[in-house]
């Protein structure tokens, strides 16, 4: 009996359900609303000079419907800078880790790691992880803080990591340190729970404090970012006109969000970041808006649920755009159909007037086989792109 069911459930998870196979659509039609177009009365967008004016309405169009509003801008700083040895790292060379408070919100944890024999002005990778930063390194190295706040259970003991990376690929928990460091870039890497826990319960307090009762984790995660960024840029090892934003999943919905208020940040990569990250929400595959909004009510705005039955008035092509025109790359999978790679492919493409608009290249994306997670290729491709666009 019960190997019929785990039968079942495996034909359904490979056939109609997360993991089956999903192509990219041959040709298509732009999205609505349209982003150039008249768009909430606004006129016609023509040239350069009338993008800021566009990007502004769509950054509120986002803020009302999907996001909620950011937090107000709070000033941050570095509270305590710990050097970790390699011997307490689990082998990773040149680690720190900062204590960041951030003004009436809190202290975060953000882990260094530098790349060898660089003093001065590393393009460096912004990045949130699932399981805390202490799960990020190998063997869990007790000098490396575990999250601050709420925990998720399948991350409190090491004895589920081995699942976790069977299931999500070798670098779910967290990037491959030596690899990045060689080709000349720095991770900052900060695990977002320890301000707005990833659980709805305790999230819900926080951000209503943090933001009042609109505001979603994924604003005030992306908010973080803008943080990091915020204390980054006064120390001369990193520079501050390359500063990246990465995410994968739910941290790709935020890196996009992240870079779509934040122009300081100059590329950014998001995997597989579907419902609420570049998947547009009227494509109605993959994660359905109900879903979202029922399974992970505190990440986004509370208005988001109504989508559900009706189309929203702006849709994440709109977002996309607001990266224009900075590098992006956009990772998808085959097997990942509840990420709607169809949908983001829409998105990227109804996004690219706004990059020939500034003169820039459209979104770049790649598209590998196997399912949601990370996986050796999606940091090679990560590290190609910005070698290609930004320089290591
Ligand atoms: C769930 C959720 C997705 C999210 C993903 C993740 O699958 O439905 O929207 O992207 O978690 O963050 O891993």
């Amino acid at each position: 009996m019960t190997t019929l069911l785990a039968a079942l459930i495996a034909v359904w998870l490979f056939t109609l359900g997360p993991y089956r196979t999903v192509e990219l659509p041959q040709a298509v039609a732009s999205a609505e609303p349209p982003l150039l177009g008249v768009f909430e009365g606004d006129a016609p967008v023509v040239d350069g000079a009338d993008w800021p004016r566009r990007r502004e309405l769509l950054l509120n169009a986002l803020a009302q419907h999907v996001y909620g509003p950011a937090p107000p801008e709070r000033a941050a700083h570095v509270a305590s800078r710990s050097p970790i040895p390699a011997a307490e790292a689990g082998g990773v060379e040149r680690v720190e880790q900062w204590e960041v408070e951030v003004e009436g919100a809190g202290r975060f944890n953000l882990v260094l790691v530098l790349p060898p024999q660089q003093q001065d002005s590393a393009p460096v990778i912004i990045m949130q992880n699932f399981c805390g930063n202490r799960a990020a390194f190998p063997g869990r190295p007790a000098a490396i803080a575990a999250p601050l706040r709420y925990y998720p259970i399948p991350c409190r003991s090491g004895a589920f990591d081995p699942l976790h990376r069977a299931f999500f690929g070798r670098w779910m928990l967290g990037p491959p340190f030596e690899r990045i460091g060689a080709r000349g870039y720095a991770v900052a890497m900060f695990y977002g729970g320890d301000i707005i826990p990833d659980y709805a319960p305790d999230a819900r307090p926080a951000l209503d404090a943090l933001a009042g009762p609109d505001a979603g984790a994924v604003s005030a995660w992306a908010w973080l970012h803008a943080r990091v960024v915020d204390v980054l840029s006064e120390d001369p090892r990193f520079d501050a006109r390359r500063m990246i934003a990465w995410g994968q999943s739910r941290y790709g919905k935020i890196a996009l969000l992240a870079a779509a208020r934040d122009a300081r940040i100059a590329a950014i990569v998001a995997m597989q970041s579907g419902r609420a990250g570049d998947a547009l929400t009227t494509h109605r595959a993959g994660e359905s808006v109900r879903n979202i909004a029922r399974v992970y009510p505190h990440w986004l705005s509370p208005r988001f649920a109504e989508y559900a039955a009706r189309n929203p008035p702006v849709d994440q092509h709109q977002l996309l755009a607001l990266l224009a025109p900075r590098p992006v790359l956009l990772g998808w999978a085959r097997r990942d159909g509840w990420s709607d790679p169809a949908g983001a492919f829409i998105a990227a493409q109804s996004a690219r007037p706004a990059f020939e608009l500034l003169g820039a290249p459209a979104p770049e994306h790649y598209f590998r086989g196997g399912g949601h997670g990370v996986e050796d290729a999606d940091w090679e491709a990560t590290l190609d792109f910005l070698d290609r666009r930004i320089g290591g």
